[in-house]
This record gives structure tokens, C-alpha cells and sequence, in this order.
């Protein structure tokens, strides 16, 4: 199963398009060098504004769509403490990156600005493709089109939250609004729910259906 996962065309250019200038970052790379800096940042972009701001929503929708209706909640419970981690590191990278701009200004130039942009562009296109294997039409109340305006709405809140401009999807629309409003709700965890915190039992009770059999009931005392 892992072999066919690995093999699927999509899959691998989600995988080939972040990691495909990771090789020449190397200890010895000199960051006093423009071009070396731009090397640095344009992968914390690719990292966490891409793979990790993106790429990983497009993903994890589905997941927590079953959640949401009370299928697979062990496992929709655990990509939701992924999603929570994920968000750290997403604005660890974005104030990284931010900071190591503002303290390098010969980084940024527009044609750099345009590079990193079309590196989104590719992200975007890249897990658009992934979704079209994925989900190759609608089930369960969830439509692929609805998933893709989420992917943009992820990628666009990642490009205003570096204070550029969003992108237009194919049909020249600008998504800035979350297609499913709940998502955020679900991702969201109790103040008090931490990972490190929860007991084996609590994992035990989420992974029993007549838990969390309602919307009101899964999502009681979550922070919005
Ligand atoms: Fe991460």
C-alpha cells in the first residue's frame, strides 16, 4: 500500500518540489553570500508556508471532515494535535523568515518576490493534482472543488501573513474566505488539552463513537 502510495505521480511531485534544492544546503554553505540567503529563506518558505501551510491542510481536511461526522475519531483526534503543532511551526517559520529578511535586505528583490511566489504557484498546482487522486469526485458531503478553495485559502492566508499579495485560483477568483468555517473550530483544541498532557484514557475515549456522536458535543469548550 505504502509502494503504491510512493509511486503515485502526484505524490511524488508534492515530495520533489520542496525537497529538490534541499541538497545544497550544506554546514559549510556561506550565508554572507545574497544568493546563499535567498537559498535559506526560499526553503523556510517552501517548509512552512508550502508544505506545512498548505499542503498539509489539503491533506488533513478529509481527515477531519470524517472526525467532524463521528468516523474515525482516534485517528481524526490525532491529526488535529498534528494540525495544532503544525500551526507553531508554520509561525516559527513565517517570523524566521520575516526576521531574516529584515535583517538581510539584499535578499529580497522583485525578481526574488516573484520566485517565491511561483514556488507557492507550484505548491498549490502540485496538491491540486494530489486532490484530483485523492478525491476524484464528491463523497460524504465533501466536494473536490470545495477542498481546492480551501488549499488557496490556506496558500493566501500564508502569502498575506508575509505581507504579499494572494493568487487568483484558475477561475480568477481570489479565496480569502475558508470554505469550511468549521475547520478552524476543529483544530482548535481546549486551552487545557495538551498532547503531552492527555492521558491514555482520554485517547481511549475518543476512539469510542458514542463519544463524540454530536457536532455540539465534539466541539464543546474548544477555543475559536
Ligand atoms: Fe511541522
Amino acid at each position: 500500500m505504502s509502494a503504491l502510495f510512493l509511486s503515485l505521480p502526484s505524490v511524488i511531485n508534492k515530495n520533489r518540489i520542496i525537497t529538490e534544492h534541499l541538497p545544497q544546503l550544506r554546514r559549510s554553505l556561506d550565508l554572507n553570500v545574497t544568493e546563499n540567503k535567498r537559498l535559506f529563506a526560499k526553503t523556510i518558505f517552501g517548509i512552512t508556508q508550502i508544505m506545512e501551510g498548505t499542503q498539509f491542510y489539503g491533506l488533513f481536511l478529509p481527515l477531519l471532515h470524517l472526525l467532524r461526522n463521528g468516523k474515525m475519531p482516534g485517528i481524526g483526534q490525532m491529526f488535529r494535535y498534528t494540525l495544532r503543532d503544525e500551526s507553531n511551526h508554520i509561525e516559527l517559520g513565517r517570523r524566521l523568515f520575516l526576521a531574516l529578511v529584515e535583517e538581510n535586505p539584499d535578499i529580497m528583490a522583485p525578481s526574488f518576490k516573484e520566485e517565491l511566489m511561483q514556488f507557492m504557484q507550484a505548491g498549490i498546482d502540485a496538491e491540486i493534482a494530489f486532490i484530483d487522486d485523492l478525491l476524484p469526485e464528491a463523497i460524504a458531503g465533501l466536494t473536490p472543488d470545495e477542498i481546492k478553495q480551501f488549499v488557496y485559502y490556506n496558500a493566501n492566508r500564508r502569502l498575506l501573513g508575509l505581507g504579499y499579495d494572494p493568487l487568483k485560483n484558475k477561475q480568477g477568483k481570489i479565496i480569502l474566505d475558508n470554505p469550511f468555517p468549521w475547520s478552524s473550530e476543529i483544530i482548535y483544541l481546549k486551552k487545557n488539552e495538551n498532547f503531552f498532557e492527555t492521558k491514555v484514557t482520554e485517547y481511549g475515549k475518543i476512539s469510542n463513537l458514542q463519544e463524540v456522536r454530536t457536532e455540539a458535543e465534539l466541539f464543546e469548550g474548544i477555543e475559536v
